[in-house]
C-alpha cells in the first residue's frame, strides 16, 4: 500500500503553520510580531519567505487593489477570493481575513455566517473585526463558534466618517480611557490579538501592558507587541498618498512604470521579441507547412 501525504482536515493547522497560542508566547518572551497585508498568492509567498508571522488580507484591498476611495465597498465574495489566493502562497504565517463592512454589523448570526464562509471557502486561520461596542458581542459569538478573532480599535477605516475622518484617535484623556476599556472588553470577549491604529504611542503602550494578548500597532508607536503595514504602502506601490505612520521600504511604482514603458517602446519599435524569446521549427517542417498552406490556398 502506498502512503500519500494527506491534506489536513478542515480546521486543522497545516504542517509548519505558526500556532495561534504561539503569539501570546511571543508577547511573553518580548519577541516582536511582524504582520503585513497581502492580497494575492505571490505576495503571500514573498511574505512567508521573508519570515513574516501574520498576513492580514485587509479590506484595504478595496483601495490599494480594487481602486475604491475607501475600504467600505469591499465585499465578502471579493475578500474570499483574495484570502484564498494568499493562502495558496503562504505556508507558515497565520492568514487573517478582514470581515468587510456590512458583513458582521447586523447580528451575531450574520457575523458567524460570514466568519464560517471565510474559514470554509478561503481557509482563513482567523478573521478581523473593527470597533468595540456591539462588535464585542460579535467577537464572543465568533470565538464561541470556534473562529479566532483579531480586534481593531483606534482609527477604524470602515467607520471613519463617524470618527470625523482618517484621524488619530484617543488623543484626549477621556477618549484614551475609552480605547483602553474597549481593548480590555475585546480581550475578555476572546480576541487573540488587537490592532491599534493611529493611537498616541503612550496610550498604545499602556494598553499593551494591560493586555495578555498581543497588540499589533499601525501608527501606534513602538510600545506595541507587533507592527503591521499595508503591502502597497511599504513597497511604494500605492500612489494615493500615505499616512504619516507609513514607512516606505522601497519605491516600486516608478520602477514598474519604467519597466512597462520600456516594454511598450520595444513592442512599438520591434526590438521585442528577439529570436531568443520565440520557438524555432526545423527547415523541413517549415517547408512542409508552407507547402500545405499553399495547397490549401489553391483549393479555396
Ligand atoms: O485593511 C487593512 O489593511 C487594515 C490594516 C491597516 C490594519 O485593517
Amino acid at each position: 500500500m502506498t502512503t500519500r501525504p494527506r491534506k489536513p482536515a478542515p480546521g486543522t493547522p497545516a504542517p509548519g503553520k505558526l500556532a495561534l497560542p504561539e503569539l501570546a508566547e511571543m508577547k511573553r518572551r518580548g519577541d516582536r510580531i511582524v504582520m503585513i497585508t497581502a492580497y494575492d498568492a505571490p505576495s503571500g509567498r514573498i511574505a512567508d519567505d521573508a519570515g513574516v508571522d501574520l498576513i492580514l488580507v485587509g479590506d484595504s484591498a478595496a483601495m490599494v487593489v480594487l481602486g475604491h476611495d475607501s475600504t467600505v465597498p469591499a465585499t465578502v465574495d471579493e475578500m474570499i477570493i483574495l484570502t484564498r489566493a494568499v493562502n495558496r502562497g503562504a505556508r507558515r504565517p497565520l492568514v487573517i481575513a478582514d470581515l468587510p463592512f456590512g458583513s458582521y454589523q447586523v447580528s451575531d448570526e450574520q457575523a458567524i455566517e460570514t466568519g464560517v464562509r471565510f474559514v470554509k471557502e478561503a481557509a482563513a486561520d482567523a478573521v478581523k473585526l473593527e470597533g468595540a461596542g456591539p462588535t464585542v458581542a460579535r467577537v464572543r459569538a465568533l470565538t464561541t463558534a470556534g473562529i479566532p478573532v483579531m480586534g481593531h480599535v483606534g482609527l477604524t477605516p470602515q467607520t471613519a466618517t463617524m470618527l470625523g475622518g482618517f484621524k488619530a484617535q484617543g488623543r484626549s484623556a477621556a477618549k484614551a480611557v475609552r480605547l483602553y476599556e474597549d481593548a480590555l472588553a475585546l480581550e475578555a470577549a476572546g480576541c487573540f490579538s488587537i490592532v491599534l491604529e493611529a493611537v498616541p504611542a503612550p496610550v498604545a503602550a499602556r494598553i499593551t501592558e494591560a493586555l495578555a494578548i498581543p497588540t499589533i500597532g499601525i501608527g501606534a508607536g513602538g510600545g506595541c507587541d507587533g507592527q503591521v503595514l499595508v503591502w502597497h504602502d511599504l513597497l511604494g506601490l500605492y500612489e494615493g498618498g500615505a499616512p504619516r505612520f507609513v514607512k516606505q521600504y522601497a519605491e516600486l511604482a516608478p520602477t514598474i512604470r519604467d519597466a512597462v514603458a520600456r516594454y511598450a517602446g520595444e513592442v512599438r519599435d520591434g526590438s521585442f521579441p528577439e529570436a531568443k524569446h520565440t520557438y524555432a521549427m526545423s527547415e523541413d517542417e517549415l517547408a512542409l507547412f508552407e507547402a500545405a498552406i499553399a495547397g490549401a490556398r489553391e483549393g479555396v
